[in-house]
């Protein structure tokens, strides 16, 4: 495989190419923006690898994309490259829509007009679009969970944008006969995750101190899944996938927003003990994130029938391992929780 992964100095991005790397990949070129959300330590585990290589640049460039797929003579996209955070969607959509829409627009451009210059490569090519579950919108307490052919119905703007996203991929294949693969996947955690993200924002709070914010009642419940075993799914797809096809990952672990910030609390009372009282006393309940979805939860059997993939993390080790990794790595907190971070989180929170 010879792949261009993009977004990949962010977090799932970062994680992916480190497990293309040590699963056999010829060639992994990375090509991220650099924006708040990517960080190049994030790559430092693969830097000295001579089978990758680090482009500064967006996916909206694409004369760049295109020129990469020549010069490199990819044969694999994996579309990472993206605005990924709900409430900073709230505040400004308008971002959401360039990168997430007309970015992906521009990805597939490339990649018809490359596959189009080099018939050979046309069946092996392939162009894996990495979305989300919250293109399917919310669910009730008793629903039964999404899977592949639940209909879309996103109610965030960063969910609309990656709807959209999904859509133009869609067409391509159908139209113009791209060999393209979509991948909906439920909420992720695990090192290197910004912590803008519930589950490092609380770690990063706890640790300063500081309130641990639950929106509304906090009972909304998400699917939880370690990146690691993310990244093994979307191995899987890109090798054995079937052109056309989507792919619905998760957890298999469903639990309200109370219970994760609860379990962190817990493990840092263990590992992290405070002088006097427990993390659970910084909880703080507050306003809550407009048009928040209820309820997440992924229906995986497609994914474990065709390709054979199932998490091989439980939450309960995945979320220890997790903490452990955060309370070992303070100095990358430290660096990304930068200026722009402390602005964010003064503006939202305020
Ligand atoms: P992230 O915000 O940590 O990383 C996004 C990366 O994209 C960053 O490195 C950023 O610099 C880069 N980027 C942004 N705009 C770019 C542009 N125009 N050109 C090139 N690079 C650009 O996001 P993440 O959590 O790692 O998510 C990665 C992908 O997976 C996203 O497409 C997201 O929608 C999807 N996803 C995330 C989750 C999750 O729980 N985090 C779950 C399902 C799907
Ligand atoms: O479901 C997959 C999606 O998961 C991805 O597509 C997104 O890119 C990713 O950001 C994530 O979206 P969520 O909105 O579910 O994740 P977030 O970590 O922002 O919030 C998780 C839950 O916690 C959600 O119900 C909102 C709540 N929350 C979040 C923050 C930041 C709080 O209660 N307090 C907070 O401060």
């Amino acid at each position: 495989m010879r792949i261009l992964v993009t977004g990949g100095a962010g977090f799932i991005g970062s994680n992916l190419v480190a497990h293309l790397l040590a699963h056999g990949a010829e060639r992994v070129v990375v090509l991220d923006a650099l924006t708040y959300a990517g960080n190049l330590q994030n790559l430092a585990p693969v830097q000295a690898d001579p089978r990758y290589r680090f482009v500064k640049g967006s996916i909206l460039d694409q004369a760049l994309v295109a020129e990469l797929l020549e010069s490199e003579r990819l044969d694999t996209v994996a579309n990472l490259a993206a605005e990924s955070h709900v409430d900073r969607s709230i505040r400004g959509p308008e971002a959401f829509v360039e990168t997430n829409v007309t970015g992906t627009l521009r990805m597939l451009e490339a990649a018809r007009s490359y596959v189009e210059a080099h018939p050979a490569l046309r069946d092996r090519f392939r162009y894996l679009q990495v979305s989300t579950d919250e293109v399917f919108g919310t669910l009730a307490a008793d629903d039964p969970k999404f899977c592949e052919t639940t209909p879309y119905a996103p109610n965030s703007p960063y969910a609309a944008s990656k709807a959209g996203a999904d859509h133009l991929v869609r067409a391509w294949h159908e139209t113009f006969g791209l060999n393209t693969l979509i991948s909906n996947c439920s909420n992720n955690y695990g090192p290197y995750q910004f912590p803008e993200k519930l589950i490092p924002l609380v770690l990063n709070n706890a640790l300063s101190g500081k309130p641990l914010p639950i929106y509304g009642d906090g009972q909304q419940v998400r699917d939880w899944l370690h990146v690691g075993d993310h990244c093994e799914a979307l191995a899987s797809i890109l090798a054995r996938g079937a052109p056309g096809e989507t792919y619905a990952i998760g957890g298999d672990a469903e639990r309200t927003n109370l219970e994760v910030v609860g379990t962190i609390c817990d493990l840092l009372d263990r590992h992290r003990p405070k002088n006097a009282g427990s993390y659970r006393e910084q909880i703080a309940f507050v306003k809550d994130r407009p048009g928040h979805d209820r309820r997440y939860a992924i229906d995986a059997r497609k994914l474990a029938r065709e390709l054979g993939w199932s998490p091989s993390r439980s939450f309960t080790q995945g979320i220890e391992d997790t903490v452990l990794w955060y309370l070992d790595h303070g100095d990358w907190v430290r660096d990304v929780t930068s200026g722009a971070y402390r602005d964010w989180v003064a503006e939202h929170y305020a």
